[in-house]
């Protein structure tokens, strides 16, 4: 087991970035950037032992600051996914938050915590501690926010645990943007990928992709994953709901509460399989479609629509405006703590 600290280029302001490097041997790499939190790469051995790299990411930080808004491989806050109007009430109080994405808010404004260089402390050899204090009205949002984000690197997988405190009522909705391929970045389209997600039902949207507020059953739909199906396999079906997203670009309700699988995730050609848990309400599957081919990925093969796609754990979008969701409120006094963990193997 091992970490290593290395420089990682700097931002603009000539600020430094750090990558850290945590390894099992013969087992995971997992490299983090102290820049947005950011999984550069986690490196992941098949059943026969060969390595490659499941998520879609950059060599260089220049790469990552071009492509800021595709966010890959981010911590994403205050508010992960959209705000309607970049607007919510909270306590009798209106709060009008930075739009950046076609009049709404996504992914907590344009300067969210994915472009914010986080504090880096590393916690023993297998465990990385992130923290950042986001001020009282960083992008519109109230309250001082101290938010701590730890990746550990399991025997086999990762474990990113969140938590956060206020020093006003706020609202607050965490998560982490790594786009999977289990082929390999880089190596083309994941519609060959099977998955399994663990949710009867999901949060339509309108045109916009904001949420509607209804709470509408998979059945029936291409939205259905209940059981293991193709990611390609309904992905062109005429649907109003993938219509309006380009593809899946939805939140699921996952069954049931406490930590539990969310996801799995396949790869039939090499056998490698990643099983998401969570203790969060939602998920949003989302298969990379606003990739555009515009970017070159770390292994220097660019990519399309549907080569990465993201299982992002979280509460669903929205949630301010929707009161019947579950509140995404976090008080003075309270601690916002969660959990997600990402297991691989082999079939
Ligand atoms: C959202 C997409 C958005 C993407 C940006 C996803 O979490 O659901 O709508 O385009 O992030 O990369």
């Amino acid at each position: 087991m091992a970490l290593i600290a290395e420089p990682f280029g700097a931002l603009p302001d000539g600020s430094p970035v750090i990558r850290y490097t945590l390894s099992r041997p013969g087992g995971l790499t997992l490299r983090v950037l102290t820049y947005g939190g950011i999984v550069q790469s986690l490196e992941v051995p098949d059943a026969r032992g060969r390595v490659v790299n499941v998520v879609l990411g950059f060599a260089s930080l220049h790469g990552y600051l071009a492509a800021g808004d595709a966010y890959f491989g981010c911590l994403v806050g205050r508010f992960a996914n959209r705000l309607a109007g970049g607007r919510f009430s909270l306590d009798g109080e209106n709060y009008a938050v930075d739009v950046n994405a076609g009049g709404n808010c996504l992914h907590g404004g344009s300067t969210g915590f994915d472009k914010r260089l986080w504090s880096a402390e590393p916690f023993n050899d297998n465990e990385l501690r992130l923290t950042l204090t986001s001020p009282d009205g960083d992008q519109g949002f109230p309250g001082r926010l101290n938010v701590e984000v730890t990746y550990c690197l399991l025997e086999s997988g990762v474990r990113i645990g969140y938590r956060a405190t206020t020093d006003a009522p706020t609202v607050i909705n965490l998560t982490n943007h790594s786009y999977f391929n289990l082929a390999g970045e880089g190596s083309g389209s994941v519609e060959a990928h099977t998955l399994v997600i663990d949710a009867d039902e999901f949060t339509p949207v309108s045109r916009d992709l904001i949420p509607t507020g209804e709470v509408a059953v998979v059945a029936g739909t291409p939205l259905d994953l209940r059981r293991k199906t193709a990611v390609g396999a309904h992905l062109r079906d005429p649907h109003r709901q993938l219509l309006a997203a380009r593809g899946y670009d939805h939140n699921y309700v996952l069954r049931g509460t406490g930590l539990r699988r969310a996801a799995r995730l396949a790869d039939p050609t090499t056998g490698r399989v990643l099983e998401v848990l969570t203790d969060q309400p939602g998920l949003q599957l989302y298969t990379g479609n606003f990739l555009d081919g515009s970017h070159v990925g770390i292994g220097g093969r660019a990519y399309r629509q549907g080569d990465g796609l993201a299982l992002e754990t979280q509460h669903f979008p929205d949630s301010p405006n929707h009161p019947a969701f579950p509140s995404t409120v976090l008080r003075p006094g309270q601690l916002f703590a969660t959990s997600t963990t990402w297991l691989f193997h082999t079939d």
